[in-house]
């Protein structure tokens, strides 16, 4: 059985139900998920747009302030539409840097080879294509130049609050002394405006969950009806938990393919997601039980969105 199969297989015979949100992303999954970055509730990406555009300079020079020749890695770059400012700061100070975006996609790769040196004359691009820190394991081998490592969008949230610190201690592990991280977290707020995010009007994130159910269909011959499940995100303001859901509409069977069949009672959840928010004392708890210094943080005007930089 190959790795999709087998998790899909386990999380839907699990008590409660659950999927991989780290499987969202196939070529519609992306495509969904650009929609969602435009639409007007998800306000998140406009947040830390709005810190690259206006603050690139200074995070600039405080990364040029402890470094001068580095490898600036990032973790998921998507188009880049936020770190091309900052990438355009650090050029124009005539420093040593490669650009090393590491994604699974080969596509967002492929397109930054393309499109960023069109932006920015004599950017090195180079991609790497696969897990982030295997990539960034196999980069600290390679070269052993200082590193910046970008992980923004607040990709971070959708890691269980209890596994962040093993994730961040593994990070580090791929790191050296010195090395600097610059962390977008998305901060706890006021509620409606967090479930709004993740319950768009144009149904949106509806979509995006339902696709990894028709992703299922396709790829491994299932017959789930679309139909028949709901969307139903849910914020908790105690823990900061963004949880979303798809709640079968009623007793149903759905065949696997040849894996088997699934059974689903009415009102029975899957769960699909979660988008940690965070405080911004925790934000700097989780640096500090990882081992990270904390440099700096850079913040938007709202106070909705923190991009924290931490050393090694
Ligand atoms: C990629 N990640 C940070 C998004 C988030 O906000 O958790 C994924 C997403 N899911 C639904 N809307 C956006």
């Amino acid at each position: 059985m190959d790795e999709f199969s087998e998790d899909v297989w386990r999380g839907l015979n699990s008590e409660p139900k659950y999927l991989q949100s780290k499987y969202f992303y196939d070529t519609k999954g992306d495509a969904i998920f650009r929609e969602i970055m435009d639409c007007p509730e998800y306000y998140l990406t406009r947040c830390e747009l709005e810190i690259f555009q206006t603050q690139s300079e200074d995070i600039a020079n405080t990364i040029l302030s402890r470094l001068t020749e580095f490898d600036l890695v990032e973790l998921g770059p998507g188009d880049a539409t936020k770190s091309v400012y900052l990438l355009e700061a650090i050029s124009k100070q005539k420093v040593s840097f490669t650009y090393f975006p590491i994604d699974i996609s080969e596509n967002v790769i492929d397109q930054l080879k393309i499109n960023l040196p069109k932006r920015i004359p004599g950017i090195t691009v180079h991609g790497l294509n696969g897990d982030y820190l295997q990539m960034l394991g196999e980069l600290k081998q390679t070269s052993a130049r200082g590193k910046v490592v970008l992980f923004l969008g607040s990709n971070i949230g959708n890691i269980p609050l209890k596994e962040t610190t093993d994730f961040l201690k593994a990070l580090k592990a791929c790191l050296s002394p010195g090395d600097l991280l610059l962390m977008g977290f998305d901060l706890k707020k006021d509620p409606e405006i967090i479930l709004a995010a993740y319950n768009d009007n144009a149904g949106i994130t509806r979509r995006f969950n339902l696709n990894l159910l028709q992703r299922i269909n396709v790829t491994l011959g299932a017959d789930f009806n679309l139909a028949e499940f709901a969307h139903q995100p849910q914020y908790n303001n105690e823990t900061g938990a963004c949880e979303s859901y798809l709640v079968s509409l009623k007793d149903q069977r759905v065949r696997i393919g040849n894996l088997g069949t699934v059974k689903f009672r009415k009102g029975e959840q899957i769960f699909m997601e979660v988008s940690q928010k965070y405080s911004a004392e925790q934000m700097d708890t989780f640096a500090v039980e990882a081992g990270f210094t904390i440099v700096s943080h850079f913040c938007d005007s709202k106070r909705w969105f923190i991009d924290g930089l931490w050393s090694c």
